[in-house]
Parts: structure tokens; C-alpha cells; sequence
């Protein structure tokens, strides 16, 4: 890590600014090239990460750094991967807005330190955040949005991709294409999306994840 970057690690370890501090094992403060272009952004540690101290290293992340490697040709050295809040929710609930503001500041340093030129957001929590919307990822997902000096892409968080969406597969494919042409500077066009073979028979039972 960066000595500027490290030094707001350090703080946030012994962060209390909301009540997550009293559950969590650990800040998980983020992990990668402090200086990289690219920078993903998730929803919060869960148990595997909490445990290990390191953002989506669960099945969730190794969706993630499967679909990065297979779109992008990037392992993780060459990004770094962070979350909207620091600290597990317990039982694996949503963070709440309180506990999403708590946090923003950490997120903000990073930010500012890592100086991305593309914000890859995963998922509703980060999406919202970001871009301060209240719209869902299926409505905002397939274009590059400006972001300060950088460009923002948002996508599905893999946990929604785990519970059986095929086309949201193929989509966050073609998000992560996306964030490889802005990476190289090229226009943000959309790459085609091919449709789904079948759609995914319970996906309105995870409304939470694509609306
Ligand atoms: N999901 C997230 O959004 N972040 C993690 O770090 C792990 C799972």
C-alpha cells in the first residue's frame, strides 16, 4: 500500500463511527495497487471477508476475479477492491444509509488517494452510492457515467449472478468489456450483449439484487 493510503488503513482499523464496529472481527479496508486505474467497488465484508480482513475473497469474489480475468485479462495486483462499508453487517444484512454515511469518508480517501481513472461499482449499494441514485443497477448498468476526473461503470454484484441470472452473466461481461475499453480509452460504447438462452426462472426472488 501507498504510506498515504496505509496511514488511512491504519485509522480505519480503530474506526467507531458506526455500530457495525461493535460485531465486526476487523476492518476490511480494501486490498490491491494503491496507485491502479482501476478501481472496484463492492457492498460490504461478509463472514469469509470479516474473517480474513480482505474484500470479496468468498464465492462472491471469486466470480468476480474469475469474469476479471476472463474480460479484463487483470489478476488482482493490477486493481484494487474496496466496499462501500468497511465492516460486516451482521447476518449478512444490507448495510443501512446511516451505516453507508458513516463509512463515505473512508471510501472518499481512498478515492482520492488511489486516483482511479475507471470505478467498476458491484451491485445496488455501491451504485447508489456512488452515483447518488436511488435507481437499481438493472435501470443504470450498460454505460459509462462520468465520475470526477474518471469514468464509472456500473454492474451486478456476483452474488446475483450466483443465484442464477444468465443474462446478468452475460451483461457483467460486457460491463467488464466496457471497463477495459475505458481503461484503454476508448469511446464507451457498448459492446453487444447476447441474449440470455433461457431466462432465469426465480429471478423475481431476488428483486433485491436486480431492481
Ligand atoms: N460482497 C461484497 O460486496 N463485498 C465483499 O467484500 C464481499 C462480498
Amino acid at each position: 500500500m501507498s504510506t498515504e493510503l496505509q496511514v488511512v488503513a491504519d485509522e480505519a482499523a480503530t474506526c467507531v463511527r458506526c455500530g457495525l464496529a461493535e460485531t465486526r472481527t476487523q476492518v476490511v479496508f480494501g486490498v490491491g495497487d494503491p496507485h491502479a486505474d482501476l478501481l472496484f467497488v463492492g457492498e460490504g465484508p461478509g463472514a469469509d471477508e470479516d474473517r480474513l480482513g480482505e474484500p470479496f475473497v468468498g464465492r462472491s469474489g471469486k466470480l468476480l476475479d474469475q469474469l476479471v480475468l476472463e474480460e479484463m485479462g487483470l489478476t488482482r495486483e493490477r486493481f484494487y477492491i474496496a466496499n462501500v462499508v468497511k465492516c460486516r453487517p451482521p447476518d449478512n444484512r444490507d448495510p443501512r444509509p446511516d451505516e453507508i454515511e458513516a463509512c463515505n469518508p473512508w471510501l472518499e480517501k481512498q478515492i482520492a488517494l488511489i486516483d482511479p481513472k475507471v470505478v467498476v461499482t458491484v451491485g445496488n449499494f455501491a451504485t447508489r452510492t456512488l452515483l447518488s441514485t436511488k435507481e437499481g443497477i438493472t435501470k443504470v448498468r450498460g454505460r459509462a457515467y462520468p465520475f470526477g476526473a474518471a469514468v464509472l461503470i456500473p454492474t451486478f454484484h456476483p452474488a446475483a449472478i450466483l443465484r442464477g441470472g444468465a443474462q446478468q452473466m452475460a451483461q457483467m461481461r460486457a460491463d467488464l468489456v466496457r471497463a477495459k475499453q475505458a481503461l484503454a480509452g476508448a469511446p464507451g460504447d457498448a459492446p453487444a450483449e447476447p441474449a440470455p438462452a433461457v431466462a432465469p426462472a426465480h429471478e423475481a426472488d431476488d428483486a433485491r439484487l436486480f431492481e
